[in-house]
């Protein structure tokens, strides 16, 4: 059963992002001797960036990687790696970062990135799996790269290519449902009234149409804040 955590604020629910972040982190590196996390893009995990980047001064044995990437090179202002650059990976050391060259567009970039993931991580019954993979929601239901219609959300495999998704740029790459479900740890993280409809929805249970809601189950939790809340959560 996927939980519901309700923060006070957008910066409550940043920060008991950034917790859930630290905690996966160390849990990891305890069990396993290292640490695989999922970041998310967009604007919203941008605030749980710079909190988790004063919170963790030894990053031996975390690796970092991207959940979806636009088809764009690291230095574009719509690249999720680079607003990652700037929150959490701007330190002088940090953690290993695998970022996906968008620049290398859409089916090679997937390919590439599907190779490194199937190379780098446990896996089991031949999927790779994070630790913990952060998530962001559209008010369209989509997460990641994975949008409503897209053929993308039906993908099997590890990383694929995205063309044609509503929110520019069109091309992107993501990880695909089965890789994100395989997670040990998966944390949502919506704030803002504009988002209350795709996370009811998301709560409603699984439904292709909303391809979020794919990605629920008992290791998922939805942290939000008041505005963003089901009416029923408490
Ligand atoms: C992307 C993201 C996307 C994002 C949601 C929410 O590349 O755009 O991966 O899935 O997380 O669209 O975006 P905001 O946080 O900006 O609302």
């Amino acid at each position: 059963m996927t939980s519901v955590f309700v923060a006070a604020s957008a910066d409550e629910a940043a920060q008991t992002a950034c917790e859930r972040l630290r905690t996966a982190i160390e849990e990891a590196r305890s069990v396993r001797g290292g640490a695989h996390v999922a970041l998310a893009g967009g604007t919203t995990p941008r605030r749980t960036y710079e909190l988790l980047a004063t919170q963790i001064d030894d990053w031996t044995g975390v690796e970092i990687w991207f959940g979806d990437e636009r088809a764009v090179g690291p230095d574009d202002p719509e690249s999720n790696y680079r607003m990652a650059q700037e929150t959490l990976l701007s330190g002088d050391s940090g953690p290993q970062v695998h970022r996906i060259e968008g620049e290398r567009g859409p089916e090679d970039a997937a390919a590439a990135y599907a190779a490194e993931l199937e190379g780098l991580l446990p896996q089991e019954r031949g999927v790779p799996v994070l630790d913990l993979a952060l998530q962001g929601l559209g008010r369209d239901g989509h997460t990641a790269s994975l949008f409503p219609g897209n053929p993308a959300v039906q993908a099997t495999g590890t990383c694929v290519a995205v063309h044609e998704a509503p929110k520019p740029p069109p091309d992107r790459i993501t990880l695909t449902v089965e890789v994100l479900l395989a997670a040990r740890s998966i944390v949502f993280l919506a704030t803002g009234a504009e988002k209350a409809d795709a996370v009811r929805a998301l709560l409603a249970g699984p439904d292709p149409a909303v391809p979020s809601s794919l990605l629920g189950g008992d290791r998922t939790e939805v942290i939000v804040d008041r505005d963003a809340a089901p009416p029923d959560a408490s």
